[in-house]
């Protein structure tokens, strides 16, 4: 364990137990400050639970505490504890830092079986712009959940099953599969669906025919099964395509579509009627979850079973939390969905826990997001009044990249700049989309995201690159020296920001919440600037070189240990 703070928190906690008079943990309420290291400021609480006065009560607690020579303590104002780093603590700490893989970040305890629902566009349907956001921020989240040792499922909820799959396949079949084929691994599914839409807003007989299609798809007729699983084949070829070009970690094996849950329907709406849920409204089978009411003040349904027998978005839903919570067995079930399902998947998880099926320590997270807009601050379109695909934005994202990189060092040998071009272009468009407190909108723009200075992903894969150059150029091992020359305050800042990575990565999984780690990595390279600044380090003597070059070291493993949590590669040079 790395983190300071964690560590005098520990210290701390049995001097607050015994001024409280008990055995029970007291939180000593360890933060950051900018008064001193850090501010411990657990006596405010104790003393009014006690009845005494905060500074009493502090100052017994420092009387009381035995930090064994790492920090040292000082009442300040009311009542708070300032707390200053012993030097030589923090100096060891680094070490720990450097020795370990992990880089401070504590494993998670306990660790959990945790689904991760994101991504899921839907089959002959494009990629828009929403689906960026869930596919980077879900991604991020999955390899931040691993990194502290959770057991993460990747669900791919792909939209695969439903009435539009009729008048598909009867497109499908009137253009022959072939020539279907052509089309729709080059990428154009919105060309397909369209041509299809169109049809069946025109022609009364294709109508009919897509109909019938819908019946067959829905008694498992097996050409008709043959001509859907086409469809679904070919968009996930192209999905895959666009998922490595930009390195998600979703493949096949994720996949986890609508149509998966089809044999469970019957049995939902079977155990939510033997769970006495059951209402009818309008013929439809429906729950009523308290607290949902519609415009008029009427209570909302969650419609279960349609008028006719269909079943819903929202029974299938149901179905994917039975089967999340009973054979994956997972405890913890994240949605990344955008913010206007919140009121769908609230009834959801709600319909879900009064029926039985999610109850703790097994919990349901709707992570959402908000939109990406344009500079109008509409939604995002294309110049032709369309939704902005996601193949398009990345390919542009790379191709302006290319050329950034190119103006900022035109000597890179032509195959390392189309590989960086596109790392960097990758890697701009995801933190700009990361950076962003995901519930918020944010406005998309090219220049802000590809700029080399601010909270971006090239000024940080930049700083990283940077400080590898740095290394190479310094070419011994960098050690943690044994000399006990004082720290500079850059070189103790960069210390105690560098032991702050763990704060962050658990900080950002409390609340799902990437743009926490972007604003902690932005802070470190920010950090590293004013010591690079300030403090030189190939021209140092031996000793100061050698913990200059350290700290050099750790910045780089740790922002490319932070950009890869994000998603992001930090390439060697650029
Ligand atoms: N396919 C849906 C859409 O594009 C998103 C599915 C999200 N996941 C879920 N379990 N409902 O809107």
């Amino acid at each position: 364990m790395a983190d300071p703070l964690v560590i005098v928190a520990e210290l701390l906690a049995p001097a607050f137990a015994s001024v409280a008079g008990t055995d029970e943990p007291v939180d000593p309420v360890v933060r950051p400050s900018d008064r001193a290291d850090a501010q411990a400021n657990g006596a405010l609480a104790l003393a009014k639970q006690l009845g005494r006065k905060p500074r009493d009560v502090a100052d017994d607690v420092v009387a009381a505490a035995d930090l064994g020579g790492k920090a040292t303590l000082e009442v300040a104002g009311p009542g708070f504890i300032n707390v200053t780093f012993d030097e030589s603590f923090l100096r060891q700490q680094l070490g720990v830092l450097a020795a370990d893989e992990r880089l401070g970040v504590r494993p998670a305890t306990p660790t959990e079986r945790v689904v991760v629902d994101y991504s899921a566009p839907n089959i002959a349907k494009e990629m828009h712009i929403g689906h960026l956001r869930t596919t980077v921020i879900g991604d991020a989240l999955v390899r931040m959940l691993e990194f502290v040792g959770h057991t993460v499922i990747r669900e791919n909820h792909v939209g695969d099953w439903g009435t539009p799959f009729g008048m598909l396949i009867e497109h499908l079949l009137d253009i022959g599969e072939a020539d279907a084929a052509a089309g729709l691994s080059v990428g154009d599914l919105d060309g397909f669906y369209k041509q299809a839409r169109a049809k069946f807003d025109d022609s009364e007989a294709f109508q009919v025919r897509a109909r019938n299609r819908v019946v067959l798809l829905q008694g498992g007729d097996p050409e008709t099964l043959r001509l859907w699983k086409l469809l679904v084949d070919l968009s996930m070829h192209y999905f895959n395509q666009l998922y490595r070009k930009i390195g998600v970690l979703l493949t096949d094996d994720d996949l986890a579509g609508e149509s998966m849950y089809n044999d469970l329907l019957p049995e939902v709406v079977e155990r939510l009627r033997i769970a006495g849920l059951l209402q009818q409204s309008d013929g439809a089978d429906v729950v009523f979850p308290p607290g949902y009411t519609n415009r008029d003040g009427d209570p909302l349904p969650l419609i279960v079973q349609k008028r006719g027998g269909g079943f819903n978005y929202g029974t299938s839903d149901l179905a994917c939390v039975l089967d999340r919570v009973e054979r994956v067995k997972a405890t913890l079930l994240l949605y990344v969905v955008g913010a206007p399902q919140a009121q769908h998947l609230s009834m959801v998880f709600d319909v879900a826990a009064m029926a039985g099926w999610l109850r703790p320590p097994a919990r349901a997270i709707h992570v959402a997001f908000g939109n990406v807009l344009g500079s109008d601050r509409k939604m995002l379109k294309s110049r032709s009044g369309e939704p902005v695909r996601f193949v398009d934005v990345v390919d542009e994202a790379i191709e302006r990249a290319t050329v950034a990189v190119l103006a900022k060092n035109p000597d890179l040998p032509a195959e390392e700049r189309t590989e960086i071009g596109r790392k960097v272009g990758v890697g701009a468009l995801k933190y700009a989309d990361l950076s962003t407190d995901r519930i918020k909108d944010y406005v998309f723009d090219w220049n802000r995201m590809l700029a080399f200075e601010g909270n971006t992903g090239p000024y940080l894969q930049y700083a990283h690159a940077r400080i590898r150059s740095i290394l190479r150029r310094g070419g011994e091992q960098a050690r943690v020296p044994e000399s006990t020359l004082p720290l500079v305050v850059q070189e103790r800042d960069l210390v105690l920001r560098l032991l702050q990575f763990d704060a962050a990565v658990q900080d950002t999984l409390d609340k799902f919440s990437p743009h926490r780690l972007c604003t902690y990595l932005f802070e470190l390279a920010q950090t590293f600037t004013s010591f690079y600044e300030a403090c030189p380090v190939l021209k140092a003597d031996d000793a100061t070189r050698q913990l200059r070059l350290q700290l050099c070291e750790q910045s780089a493993r740790v922002l490319a240990k932070g950009l890869d949590l994000l998603g992001i590669e930090a390439p060697e040079r650029m």
